[in-house]
Parts: C-alpha cells; sequence; structure tokens
C-alpha cells in the first residue's frame, strides 16, 4: 500500500518536458531498454541525479570530462565560462569510452549556466555524437527551469531525439527521486503509474492569499528580489496545489511554478522559466 501512494505522488515536483505529461500514462513495462547516463557535473549536484538515474534503470554511466578541467571556485567558473561564451570557443572534452550505438536511450545531464545546458554539455551535442539518438536530457539549477535548454536544443541539433526531460533546483534534491520517477515511468524505463496531472486554470490576477503565497516562496531566493506576481493559474494534485504565476521584474515577464503541499509545509518554487 504505501508503495502504491508513492507511486501516485510521484513526479509531482519539477518540470518535465513529456509531450502529454497531463495525460494519465499507463502502466509500464519493467526496462528492457539499454540505458546510458552521460552527465556533466562540477558541485555533483547533477552527479545525484545520474548516479540515482543509474540506480533505478541499471544504466551504464559516464561523466563527461573535459581535458582541461573548470576551477570549482565559481566566479573562475563564471569568469572562464563567460569568456568562452563570448568567443564561442567550447571546452574540448576527452574522449567518451561508451560506445553509444550499443544504448537506445541516452540520458543527458548538466548544470543550467547563464539559463541553458553548461558548455560542455554543449561541446557535446555540437560534436554530433548524440545525432539520430533517442536523448533525455535533465538539469540542476539554482533557479532556472529546464525548458529554455530544451528550445535550444531542439533548435540547434534537429537530430537529436529528445523523448523527455526533468530539471530540479539544487536547492529542492529532497524532491528529486519523484521528479525522475515520473519520467522514467512515462518512458516505461520503471514500472509504476504516474498521476494524472490537470491543465492549470486560466490565469487571473492573483488574490491575496496567492500573492502571500508567490512572495514566501521567492523570498528563499534573494535573486528574485523585486519580482512581482502579475497573474496566476492553478491545479490541484494529490500533494497540494500547484501555481503557475507570471512575474515581473525590471519590465520582463516569467513564468514561476510554485507548489503548497497540504502538509502546511512552506511553498517553494520549482522552477523559473524566462
Ligand atoms: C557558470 C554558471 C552559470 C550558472 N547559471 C545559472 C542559471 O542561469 N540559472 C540557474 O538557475 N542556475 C545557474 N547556475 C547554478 C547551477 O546551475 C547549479 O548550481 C547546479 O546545480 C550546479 O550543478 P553541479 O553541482 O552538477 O555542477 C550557474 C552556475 C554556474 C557555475
Amino acid at each position: 500500500m504505501k508503495k502504491l501512494v508513492f507511486m501516485m505522488l510521484a513526479g509531482l515536483f519539477m518540470m518535465s518536458c513529456a509531450s502529454k505529461q497531463n495525460n494519465e500514462q499507463p502502466a509500464a513495462e519493467p526496462a528492457a531498454k539499454k540505458v546510458l547516463v552521460l552527465y556533466y557535473s562540477i558541485t555533483n549536484t547533477t552527479k545525484q541525479m545520474a548516479e540515482y538515474i543509474q540506480q533505478k534503470t541499471g544504466a551504464d554511466i559516464e561523466a563527461i570530462e573535459l581535458v582541461n578541467p573548470y576551477s570549482t571556485v565559481y566566479n573562475e567558473i563564471i569568469q572562464r565560462s563567460s569568456q568562452e561564451r563570448e568567443s564561442g570557443v567550447l571546452p574540448e572534452l576527452k574522449p567518451l569510452k561508451a560506445n553509444l550505438d550499443n544504448y537506445d536511450v541516452i540520458f543527458v545531464g548538466y548544470p543550467l549556466w547563464f539559463g541553458t545546458y553548461a558548455l560542455p554539455v554543449k561541446a557535446l551535442l555540437s560534436s554530433g555524437a548524440l545525432n539520430g539518438k533517442q536523448v533525455i536530457p535533465f538539469c540542476t539549477s539554482g533557479s532556472s527551469g529546464i525548458k529554455q535548454s530544451i528550445d535550444e536544443m531542439k533548435q540547434a541539433f534537429p537530430a537529436i531525439q529528445v523523448l523527455d526531460c526533468v530539471g530540479v533546483r539544487s536547492s529542492l534534491m529532497d524532491k528529486m527521486p519523484a521528479a525522475v520517477d515520473r519520467v522514467l515511468i512515462a518512458q516505461g524505463l520503471i514500472e509504476g503509474q504516474n498521476e494524472a496531472l490537470a491543465e492549470y486554470s486560466a490565469q487571473q490576477a492573483p488574490t491575496a492569499e496567492e500573492t502571500e503565497i508567490f512572495n514566501t516562496a521567492i523570498s528563499t531566493y534573494p535573486m528574485m528580489n523585486g519580482t512581482t506576481a502579475v497573474s496566476v493559474g492553478s491545479r490541484t494534485t494529490s500533494l497540494g496545489t500547484d501555481y503557475k504565476f507570471v512575474g515581473e521584474a525590471n519590465g520582463a515577464k516569467m513564468d514561476i511554478y510554485i507548489t503548497k503541499e497540504n502538509s502546511g509545509a512552506a511553498p517553494y518554487f520549482t522552477a523559473v522559466d524566462r
């Protein structure tokens, strides 16, 4: 019974880009597919997610490595990656050990940098190694949602078949397993049944209570200071209420996803899509 309840709750969190993510998914057969998890990670957050996927699917796993690795000092990573973005020169990768032709599905994990996939993963995608492959991107981030990186990946690398995706904020890693499980179930890589999620209701002006939920959720992240709630839609889940706010800061609008659980815990934001 406990297991069933867990499966029902699995993956109400975070942002996933399944094309039919709101529809009920049929129970899946156990994985018969050969799965590889490739990931890039500097501070090991994305590595944790990669290892979880590996454990749940029995996949092979490999870290994407650089010939000249980045520093682990935040400001130095920002400085070097900013220069590389400006110059368009991508970091050189060590050759992968895995033969990608041996796999049916390849998970590709990255931290979000400047709203999109980190440069080492851009280097991998640009190499053409994933062309023609079925890929499930996953990411961790401070606040940004995975959507921009997926839009850019599909636009820049149309030969890659993106099956699904999942992103998790680094401060919400306790909710990562449920978010990942939802994708694994939807892709038939593990057994289970995902809860069918309703569409968000139409956007309307937030009530005082909704504005308070918004302000409480964004107050945990200083970079969101000064962001105001313009409108909101919501949906009820077995866990509580999901909100999709349109927020505004300095004239720029963004979608901010917030969950308020029935448990009474403080509301938290799961992604910001700019
Ligand atoms: C160069 C750089 C740029 C970043 N840009 C963003 C960003 O645009 N949005 C965001 O939410 N987080 C951003 N982050 C935070 C990382 O995405 C986040 O800390 C991630 O979980 C790190 O993953 P890792 O531990 O696997 O390296 C950035 C971090 C770095 C170093």
